[in-house]
């Protein structure tokens, strides 16, 4: 590939005797939106943690701008530029939209940052946080508190805080989860939005939203990559439509 943001080699984890992830390599483009689908329990999310450093893998290698991320902490990996959000929400319910992206944006500053005068820092920090909503589209509900809103809208300060770390990848784990269709098309809105400036790894279940907006594929059956390709390639593999697209269908 010629500009991978993210290679994974042969990575595996497990529990006990179950092999969530087994033995799974993938490379990620720069610029571009990487869907992964696959069954409930494919193994989708424990990918994602493991590339979050939420897990740590028993095997394998994880390479972010060819630096080896394996085995980092969440906390460095988000400041090396690797964003997540959560499949179950993760907002302080009582803070408003701007003090959830202020919280983020401090909890996640550079340590490089720390050299600045407490000013500085502060400044730095709400500008951050000013961003995060500004991209989210949160800006008019910036003093709102989080539980006075909508669930698509809790779910959109989500990505919030997440972009108040400035992350040059974003992971995302069903952000349309739970959301009626007008919620879920004004967040597909804001995933196309931040496409443009993110590389992005999305996990989701509504297949009209990832031909929408993704570049490439990946399918994962049983904790292994089944195909991996552009939209194309996977709308017209046979193993892909007898394993996952057609089931699908049949439901
Ligand atoms: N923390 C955990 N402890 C034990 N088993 C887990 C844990 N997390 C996930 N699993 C198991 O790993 C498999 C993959 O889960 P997951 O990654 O959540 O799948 P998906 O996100 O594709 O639905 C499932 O069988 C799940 O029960
Ligand atoms: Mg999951």
């Amino acid at each position: 590939m010629a500009d991978a943001i993210l290679r994974i080699d042969r990575l595996s984890k497990c529990f006990g005797g179950l092999i969530a992830t087994n033995n799974v390599t993938l490379e990620f483009e720069r610029g571009q939106v990487h869907a992964i689908i696959g069954p409930n329990g494919a193994g989708k999310t424990t990918l994602i943690n493991l590339l979050s450093g939420d897990l740590s893998p028993n095997d394998g290698v994880i390479l972010f701008n060819g630096r080896n991320i394996t085995r980092l902490p969440p906390h460095k990996i988000s400041q090396m530029g690797i964003g997540r959000s959560y499949q179950k929400t993760n907002i302080f319910a009582e803070f408003t939209c701007f003090e959830n992206c202020w919280v983020a944006a401090q909890s996640r500053l550079k340590s490089s940052m720390r050299f600045f005068r407490p000013a500085r820092h502060l400044q730095a920090v709400q500008e951050r946080a000013e961003r995060a909503l500004g991209l989210c589209g949160l800006k008019p509900r910036r003093d709102i508190q989080a539980s006075a809103m909508s669930y698509g809208e809790q779910r959109q300060l989500e990505i919030g805080m997440m972009l108040a770390t400035e992350p040059e990848l974003l992971l995302l784990d069903e952000p349309l989860a739970g959301m009626g269709r007008e919620e879920s098309l004004q967040v597909i809105e804001l995933l196309r939005r931040l496409a443009k400036e993110h590389t992005l790894i999305l996990i989701e279940h509504d297949m009209d939203a990832v031909f929408a907006i993704a570049d490439q594929l990946t399918v994962m059956v049983n904790g292994r990559v089944l195909e991996t390709g552009t939209v194309e390639q996977i709308r017209s593999s046979q193993a892909v439509q007898e394993a996952y697209l057609g089931v699908e269908e049949a439901v």
